[in-house]
């Protein structure tokens, strides 16, 4: 007998074989796409800080959700970008904010040909970018909350088949379930932004969506980065509130938390590869330094390697892209 026995790259000699061994897959059905929709603008408006992507128009994003349905891909997560900002975000409520039309807009047109989620969060809405209500220079949570109340009825009578609310107050989960059951919408899930770490991650989306903080940062409502005890716990209190499906985020950098996640949740678990990841790659490939697909496909197999059933990213497209390419690998 010839040493080694075990060899390991015995599966490894050709595509076929590497195919059938493949331990994770990456289908379409496990992409969302985060689509930013405007008020107050004619055409579509390229995001210079999210290459390929831009502020739309109501009628350019059910063009938009038209093209992910061709594509294969399920849900699209709307973030709306008002026309004028004020300190409550009181343009977040409104029956014709761009997320509210938006979403109508592509219920009509592709009915269940796709899902639509609207991210639920005042911190595009309020002319201080903070998440929510203010007492002071601190955020109230509980103030907070009746306006996240009012924001997903606006949301839920608009069409949404998913609310995800994104601010990170205590007890949000438990008061739109309130709120939606209160009001005949007790079957629209909450996707909850369970574990929302305070991420450096974030810069390029708070550029397209103007939503910097006038002042301070968000580590008083957003988690600390380096706890996973606690993210286990926000991921339990939701769950306990009523969310239908948690979410990690940011993903590449917190793939142990996911892992966690996945292992104690007896819900679908999310993640959101967000704008500084996906600015990572995008910068990267278009300075020759790394090949740009073979990025993408890597960082999504590995945030569905962690255990997360769905991945919110800015690549979805690319990724049905490159799974549609005949394969090499
Ligand atoms: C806040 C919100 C953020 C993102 C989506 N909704 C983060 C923040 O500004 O704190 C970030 C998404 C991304 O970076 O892609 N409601």
């Amino acid at each position: 007998m010839s040493f080694p026995v075990i060899r390991p790259r015995r599966l490894r000699r050709t595509p076929l074989l590497r195919g059938t061994v493949r331990e994770t897959t990456l289908a379409p059905s496990n992409l969302v796409l985060p689509l930013f929709v405007a008020d107050g603008i004619d055409s579509p408006v390229p995001i210079g800080s999210l290459p390929g992507h831009c502020h739309h128009t109501v009628e350019s994003a059910v063009l938009e959700a038209e093209e992910a349905a061709r594509l294969g891909i399920p849900m699209v997560l709307l973030f709306g970008l008002p026309a004028a900002k004020d300190a409550e975000g009181s343009s977040a409520w409104a029956a014709d904010g761009a997320v509210q039309r938006a979403t109508r807009a592509i219920k009509e047109r592709l009915g269940d040909g796709i899902l639509v989620a609207t991210d639920l969060c005042l911190c595009e809405y309020t002319d201080h970018g903070h998440c929510g209500i203010l007492h002071g220079q601190a955020v109230d949570n509980d103030a907070t909350l009746d306006a996240y109340a009012r924001v997903a009825l606006s949301q839920a009578e608009a069409g949404a088949d998913v609310i995800a609310p994104s601010g990170m107050m205590d007890g949000q989960v438990g008061v739109i379930r309130q709120v939606l059951d209160g009001d005949r919408f007790g079957d629209t899930p909450i996707l909850a932004y369970s574990a929302k770490m305070a991420s450096a991650f974030y810069g390029p989306f708070r550029d397209a969506a103007g939503s910097t903080p006038a002042f301070g940062d968000r580590r008083a409502y957003q988690m600390d980065g380096a706890n996973l005890t606690e993210a286990l716990r926000e991921v339990q209190l939701d769950l306990d509130e009523g969310a239908d499906m948690v979410m990690v985020k940011p993903a590449g950098p917190y793939l142990d938390v996911i892992a966690a996640v996945a292992d104690m949740a007896d819900v679908p678990v999310a993640a959101y590869q967000v704008s500084g990841e996906f600015a990572m790659i995008t910068a990267a490939a278009e300075r020759g330094w790394i090949d740009r697909d073979a990025a993408t496909m890597e960082s999504l197999v590995s945030i569905r390697r962690a255990g997360a059933r769905l991945v919110i990213t800015y690549l979805a497209k690319d990724a049905v892209r490159i799974l549609n390419q005949p394969r090499s690998s």
